[in-house]
Formats: C-alpha cells, structure tokens, sequence
C-alpha cells in the first residue's frame, strides 16, 4: 500500500520523506490556504521533494474552466495529479483529460455510486473521505470495502486512495481490504511507529546494557 501525505506544509513533507516511506503528496484548497502562500510555487518545491503523484485541486467547477485549470497545473511538472470534485461537469473533465492521459484523482467521494462514476471516467485515483463519513455515523471504512470489491469485479485500473484518515486504525483496515493508497495528515504518520511497549522495552534493553559496563 502507497503511502501520501496529505498537506501543502513543506516542513512536514520534508520530515515524512526523510523517513524513506512516501510515495507520493494530496493537498486540497483548505491545506494551500493554511499555508498563505502562491499555490503554483507551493506546488514547484513539492515537487523537488517528494518524486510520486502531488494532487493539485482544481477550484473551477464548469467544464471548461476545470480543464483550462488542469492543463495548467499540468504543465508544472510530470508528477502533478489534477484533483477534481465529483461533480457532474468535473466527471465530464476526467473522462476529457484521461483520453489526453492526464491524470486525475476525484475527490469528494462519499458513496460507491460515485466511485464507479470516476472509475468508468477514468480517473487514476478516487479519493474517498473515510473520517468525515465517521463525522455522520456513517462507517467510512465500510465504503472503502465497497470500492475495492466493485474494482476488482470489473479489473478497473483506478487506485482506492482512502482520504480524510484520522487514525492509525484507519490505515490497517484500509491496508487489510486492499486499498491502493492512503493519504495521511502527518501526525497520523507519526501515530504509526508508536507503541508503548516499544518504548518500555527499549528503556529496559539499554538500562540493562549499561549495567554491563562495557
Ligand atoms: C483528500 O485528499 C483531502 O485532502 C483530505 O484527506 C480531507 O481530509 P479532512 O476530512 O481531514 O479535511
């Protein structure tokens, strides 16, 4: 499973690279807005970090003005996704950009019907948002089963990118039922190296060592 991180901050995606485990970077219009800074700059040092798929979301919401974004966001490098809502006239532009083989990944997904949508468009990724379905008592994780099992009944080629994790137990089920990817906000990516039993038995191992004096 790929891991993302989901964030415009550059010193987070510095210190999540330098672990040697990411794959790739999502950011959305709220994450770019945090960071007050020009977005197609942002995007310019993202790049240089991180060498995987760097979603860059489109704001316009008619056909045309979604496609005149994308080609733009395209042209700053080879490893921009273009990120699309899944609305009627931003599925209309994913079916446009994955025949120029642009690739795109559909974000706002909230139910299986969609995905299916995205995935006969052509996207390369569908984002669904596992914790904000949590947020109305609706099992987000149980989507994300629908989405795979859907897939893999019709061998289509778009990646189950989980979106909106809030946990580390977000990212185990998501890898059990054989999601593609799943973007993370950094601190869930630091969530996963912990366990207090890792810490005590450390402690234990080196007070123990020093004992030996050696
Ligand atoms: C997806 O790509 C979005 O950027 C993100 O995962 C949304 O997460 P949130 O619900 O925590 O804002």
């Amino acid at each position: 499973m790929k891991f993302f991180i989901d964030t415009a901050n550059i010193d987070q995606i510095k210190e999540a690279a330098s672990y040697g485990l990411l794959d790739g970077v999502t950011t959305n219009p709220s994450l770019v807005a945090k960071e007050g800074k020009n977005f197609r700059e942002l995007l310019g040092e993202i790049v240089k970090i991180v060498d995987g798929p760097i979603s860059a979301e489109v704001v316009s919401t008619d056909y045309e003005g979604i496609l005149k974004e994308a080609y733009e966001l395209a042209k700053i490098h080879k490893n921009i996704v273009i990120k699309v809502p899944l609305i009627k006239e931003g599925i209309k532009a994913v079916k446009t950009l994955s025949e120029k083989e642009i690739k795109t990944n559909v974000t706002l997904c909230f139910s299986a019907a969609q995905a299916l949508l995205a995935a006969k468009a052509g996207a390369a990724y569908i984002s669904p948002f596992v914790g904000r379905l949590d947020d109305v008592s609706t099992n987000g994780m149980e989507l994300i089963k629908q989405i795979v099992t859907i897939y893999r009944n019709y061998n289509f080629k778009t990646e189950v990118l989980v979106a909106s994790i809030r946990h580390p137990l977000h990212v185990v089920d998501a890898a059990i039922m054989g999601a593609d990817v799943c973007t993370m906000p950094f601190d869930v990516i630091e969530k996963l190296f912990n366990h207090p039993l890792t810490d005590i038995g450390l402690e234990k191992f080196l007070s123990d060592w020093k004992k030996l004096n050696q």
